[in-house]
């Protein structure tokens, strides 16, 4: 599996993000008024959102590389007596579920952990995954953020060489870029969140 920082940020600070990303009220909304059932969070870190779609009612699965944020988010489902189905795998690997699977996707600052190269790969990945009229909700990075300094190793893609983050490589966007990496999705909204990342909403048509 790929060096993942993330892991030593979760080991030494436990549940680093507590409240949900500020549009999830909205997109659970949604998620509801189209009957989706099984939505997965792609990279759920320590576990604030499939802790949230779990209380909402919804067949919660997370996936993320650091064993440690699987192990905070597993106690923090059992302390809300809630189940999700969690599993330690790298996103840049093939998913581990069976194709047209999940009603919707979620990934908050996860796919922009990646090359260009692998990013549109995991994008395939969560169309294959994704039902017909399935919907996603994607956000990722616009401008560089968390460390000094940095190096830039394919064009947009930088690894940070101090930090939290040290060692992640981060690949950042702009709207033509992501209206081109999900053309194969049906694009509902772009917007910059509070934290300056770009948020997609889409569709599998
Ligand atoms: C900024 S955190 C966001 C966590 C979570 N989505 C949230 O909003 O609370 C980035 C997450 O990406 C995960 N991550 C980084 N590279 C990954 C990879 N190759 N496969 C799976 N998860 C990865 C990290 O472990 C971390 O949990």
């Amino acid at each position: 599996m790929p060096e993942n920082p993330w892991d030593n940020v979760f080991k030494e600070h436990g549940a680093f993000f507590g409240e949900p990303h500020e549009d999830m009220a909205k997109v659970v909304e949604l998620l509801k008024r189209n009957g989706a059932r099984t939505v997965l969070d792609l990279g759920s870190g320590s576990g604030r959102h499939v802790v949230y779609l779990a209380r909402n009612g919804f067949s919660a699965y997370g996936l993320d590389s650091s064993p440690e944020g699987i192990e905070i988010s597993r106690n923090w489902l059992k302390r809300e007596g809630l189940t999700a189905d969690l599993r330690i795998r790298s996103m840049t690997e093939p998913l581990p579920y069976e194709d047209s699977f999940f009603d919707a996707v979620i990934s908050v600052q996860v796919i922009h952990h990646a090359r260009i190269a692998e990013v549109r790969e995991i994008v395939a990945e969560i169309r294959r995954i994704l039902k017909r009229g399935g919907l996603i909700f994607i956000t990722v990075p616009k401008v560089k953020s968390q460390a000094e300094t940095f190096q830039e190793i394919e064009p947009d893609t930088f690894i940070p060489l101090d930090g939290l983050e040290k060692g992640l490589p981060h690949h950042y966007f702009t709207p033509d870029e992501l209206r081109d990496l999900f053309k194969d999705f049906t694009i509902t909204d772009i917007h910059l969140d509070s934290v300056e990342h770009y948020c997609v909403l889409a569709l599998k048509p």
